[in-house]
């Protein structure tokens, strides 16, 4: 047997889902005509923070604004390493306004935000994994805010397109297991087919160890996981996935958010990270 997984602590920065909602089509995931359960969708998102708290995190709440269904999904606003603050210019204009309450949180915490020039969805599409920071582009965040993201972190951004629109954000096809912090090597969990193919062979290329994810683990919002190096917050639909985590030795936490899956979101798209 190998050494056990040693998680670290982290803090996250979530949004309650109070005025959570679609009201608008942004993604294939969502249908205006659907109806939303908010209490259900309070309920499932409490149940998230709880087991990020039983799990030692920290967990900072940004207030919700009525109008602002979307705001729910934490991790778009920004992208947070080593205490710099990258904010989010949405795509939609019917997100662009969440930027003002986020923005205005990072600065009460004592935070200097940056301001993209590019469209950039913060964590959705930038995921950094200790080494570098993967950068989605195809359908929100641009080629240009990649540059300017490597250019304020100073950290090598690999661009990787996405072509699959149900994958429109790469932290829907894409998580970190390990962040390489500790006695462990970076390693990342994949949806291969939700890349171009020379996308494919970059993550073959720098993560040859990879756990590659089926499409049906995928659909189910298995890759929109928080790792904390131990423990995966995991949607419980994703058996495979998470049979195949815990064959790496780590341990799966399944967390059910399938009213946010009527939005296209799920466990990371309601998680921030302030690295
Ligand atoms: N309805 C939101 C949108 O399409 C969902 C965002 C999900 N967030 C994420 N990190 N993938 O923008």
């Amino acid at each position: 047997m190998s050494e056990p997984r040693v998680p670290r602590r982290r803090r996250y920065l979530v949004c309650e889902p109070r005025h959570f909602a679609v009201q608008y089509a942004i993604n294939p995931w969502m249908h205006p005509d659907v109806k939303v359960d908010v209490d259900l969708a309070q309920e499932q998102w409490r149940t998230l923070i709880r087991a990020y708290q039983t799990h030692g995190h920290t967990v900072d709440l940004v207030e919700p604004v009525a109008g602002l269904p979307d705001m729910v999904f934490a991790a778009n606003s920004a992208v947070v390493i080593e205490g710099r603050v990258f904010g989010a210019l949405f795509h939609a204009p019917e997100r662009r306004p969440e930027s003002v309450p986020y923005d205005t949180w990072f600065k009460q915490a004592g935070y200097a935000v940056q301001r993209p020039e590019a469209v950039c969805e913060g964590e959705g599409d930038l995921v950094p994994t200790g080494r570098y920071v993967l950068a989605g582009t195809g359908f929100r965040t641009t080629p240009e805010a990649h540059r300017e993201v490597q250019e304020f972190f100073g950290v090598p951004v690999i661009g990787l397109r996405l072509v699959d629109p149900y994958f429109y954000h790469l932290d829907t096809a894409l998580f970190v297991l390990d962040d390489g912090s500790g006695e462990r090597e970076e390693n990342i969990a994949y949806y291969p087919d939700a890349f171009s193919p020379g996308s494919r062979e970059v993550l073959a290329r720098l993560y040859p160890d990879a756990v590659l994810a089926t499409r049906q683990d995928a659909m189910v919002f298995g890759l929109n996981s928080v790792s904390d190096g131990r423990h995966v917050f995991i949607a419980p639909g994703a058996t495979a996935l998470a049979e195949q985590v815990a064959a790496r030795g780590y341990v799966p936490v399944p967390v059910d958010l399938s009213e946010f899956q009527k939005a296209g979101g799920g466990i990371k798209c309601c998680t921030q990270e302030i690295r």
